[in-house]
C-alpha cells in the first residue's frame, strides 16, 4: 500500500486530498473518508490515486444516481450530499478569491443539462474517464442530461450499423464518426441532433440518416476535417429547423449547433436575475454575448442593450433572438479587447474560461459606473482583477449560481463599481 488515511479537503478541481509524504489526489471521494490508496501515478506534477479503496464512509455522503458513477469524467461529485456541495463550492470560491458570497442551488438536480457531447469510439459511445483522455466509458445512461440518452444512442449504433460507419479509433486518429451532439430545449421539448464526421453525406447516407432520426426537429451532419478530440465541424442542415428553441421565462431563445449556450435550463433564470439585480442605469453592453443571453434579457426588462461577440454566427442569432423577442438589442461582431467603451450605465462580461486577460486592462482604462463579470473560472476572475480591475473598481457584492450540479464548478456573477 502506498498510503492511507482521512480525506481532509478538497483540491479545486474538486478531487479528495489525502496528506501524504506528498499530497496524493483522490478522485470520488469527500472529506471524512478513509482510503487506502494502492496505486498512484502522475498527472501534470500532481500524484493521482489510481487504485484504492474506501474503507470508511464519510457523512457528507449520498448514493450516486448514475450508474457510471466513478468512472465517468462527466461528474465528480454525485456521491456528495448537494448541500454539501453547495458548501464546498461556497468554500473554494472564498479560498481562490476572498470573496464572500451567498449561492443558489440548482433548481433541478437530473436532467438539467441541455446538451451532451458523446464520443463516438472503437472503445465505446459515451465519455472520457477522469484524467484518461485515451479511455472512454461506453455509457448507457446519462441522468444529468436526459432520460431520452439511452434512445439516442441505441439510434445512433443501428445506424451505424446499417450504413457501415466507422467509430473514431483515438489511437490511430481514424475512422468515420467522432461525435454525436445532442441538444434539448427542456421548456420547449424541440431536440437537436448533429454528427459530426470524417466522411461527407451523399444523398443515400442523407436518407438514411433522416430515417434513423425522424424525432430531431432540427438534424445535422458536420464534416470534420481535422483530428481533434472536440465536437466540432462545417455543420450542414438536413433536415428540420435550422435552430431549436430554448424557453427561459417570457423569452425564446435560438439554439444552433455552432454557438454557446448556457448548460442548464433549469438554473438559468436565477443567473440572468442576478444580471438583472446588478445591471444599473438605463443603458448596458452585453460584452462576450453569445446568443445575447443577458442583453436579450435586460432589454426585455426595459434596458437599451448593445452586445459585442468574436463569432459571426452567434451574433447573427442574437440579432435574430432579438427581433423574435421585439426587444431593443443590437449584437455587432467584435473583439471585447478592442471595443470602444461608451458611455454605458452598467458593462456585463461573460468571457470564456481563460477570463478577460487585455479586456481587464481596457476595462479598467474606461470610467465605467457598474461592470458585472460573469465568471466559471475563479483563479481567472482573481487575475483579472488583481492585475487590473482592481486599480480603477472595488468588488461590490457577488452570488454564485450552481449551473454545473454534481461537478466541483460553479458559476459566479460579480459586482464591481468604480472607485471614487
Ligand atoms: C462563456 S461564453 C458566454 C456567452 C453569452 N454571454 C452567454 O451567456 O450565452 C463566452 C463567449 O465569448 C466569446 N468570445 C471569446 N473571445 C472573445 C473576444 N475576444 N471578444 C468577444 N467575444 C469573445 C465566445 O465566442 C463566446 O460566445
Amino acid at each position: 500500500m502506498k498510503a492511507q488515511g482521512y480525506i481532509e479537503e478538497m483540491s479545486d478541481e474538486g478531487l479528495g486530498v489525502l496528506k501524504a509524504e506528498k499530497p496524493i489526489y483522490v478522485p470520488y471521494t469527500v472529506v471524512g473518508d478513509f482510503v487506502k490508496v494502492y496505486k498512484t501515478r502522475r498527472r501534470f506534477g500532481r500524484i493521482i490515486a489510481e487504485r484504492f479503496e474506501v474503507v470508511e464512509f464519510s457523512l457528507l455522503r449520498q448514493t450516486p444516481r448514475c450508474k457510471h458513477f466513478g468512472k465517468c469524467g462527466g461528474c465528480l461529485w454525485q456521491h456528495i450530499k448537494y448541500k454539501e456541495q453547495l458548501k464546498l463550492k461556497q468554500e473554494n470560491f472564498k479560498e481562490i478569491t476572498g470573496i464572500t458570497a451567498d449561492v443558489k442551488g440548482s433548481p433541478k438536480l437530473f436532467g438539467f443539462r441541455n446538451l451532451s457531447n458523446f464520443i463516438v469510439t472503437t472503445h465505446g459511445i459515451g465519455f472520457k474517464e477522469y484524467a484518461k483522455p485515451l479511455s472512454i466509458v461506453d455509457v448507457e445512461e446519462c441522468p444529468v442530461f436526459s432520460s431520452k440518452t439511452w434512445e439516442y444512442l441505441r439510434t445512433l449504433k443501428e445506424f451505424m450499423r446499417e450504413e457501415k460507419l466507422k467509430a473514431w479509433d483515438l489511437k490511430r486518429k481514424r475512422g468515420d464518426v467522432h461525435y454525436l451532439s445532442v441538444r434539448e430545449g427542456k421548456f420547449t421539448g424541440e431536440v437537436m441532433i448533429n454528427l459530426i464526421a470524417h466522411i461527407k453525406l451523399n444523398e443515400k447516407l442523407a436518407e438514411a440518416f433522416r430515417d434513423y432520426f425522424p424525432f430531431a426537429d432540427s438534424l445535422y451532419w458536420s464534416f470534420k476535417a481535422d483530428e481533434r478530440d472536440d465536437p466540432r465541424g462545417e455543420s450542414h442542415l438536413i433536415a428540420g429547423e435550422p435552430y431549436i428553441r430554448e424557453r427561459i421565462g417570457n423569452i425564446a431563445y435560438l439554439i444552433h449547433p455552432n454557438s454557446f449556450f448556457q448548460a442548464n435550463s433549469y438554473a438559468l433564470p436565477l443567473l440572468l436575475k442576478a444580471v438583472e439585480k446588478f445591471t444599473g442605469g438605463e443603458k448596458a453592453l452585453d460584452l462576450y454575448s453569445g446568443v445575447g443571453t443577458f442583453g436579450i434579457w435586460l432589454a426585455k426588462r426595459g434596458f437599451k442593450v448593445e452586445g459585442v461577440e468574436i463569432n459571426p454566427s452567434a451574433v447573427d442569432i442574437a440579432n435574430k433572438n432579438a427581433q423574435l423577442n421585439s426587444v431593443d438589442a443590437v449584437f455587432r461582431i467584435g473583439k471585447a479587447e478592442e471595443t470602444p467603451i461608451g458611455d454605458y450605465d452598467t458593462v456585463v462580461v461573460d468571457p470564456p474560461r481563460k477570463g478577460l486577460k487585455e479586456t481587464a486592462e481596457h476595462l479598467a482604462k474606461s470610467s465605467i459606473e457598474n461592470i458585472i463579470y460573469v465568471s466559471c473560472n475563479p483563479k481567472a476572475f482573481k487575475l483579472d482583477y488583481e492585475k487590473h480591475l482592481k486599480k480603477a473598481y472595488q468588488i461590490e457584492d457577488a452570488v454564485l449560481i450552481d449551473m454545473f450540479p454534481h461537478t466541483p464548478h460553479v458559476e459566479a456573477v460579480i459586482n464591481l463599481k468604480v472607485k471614487r
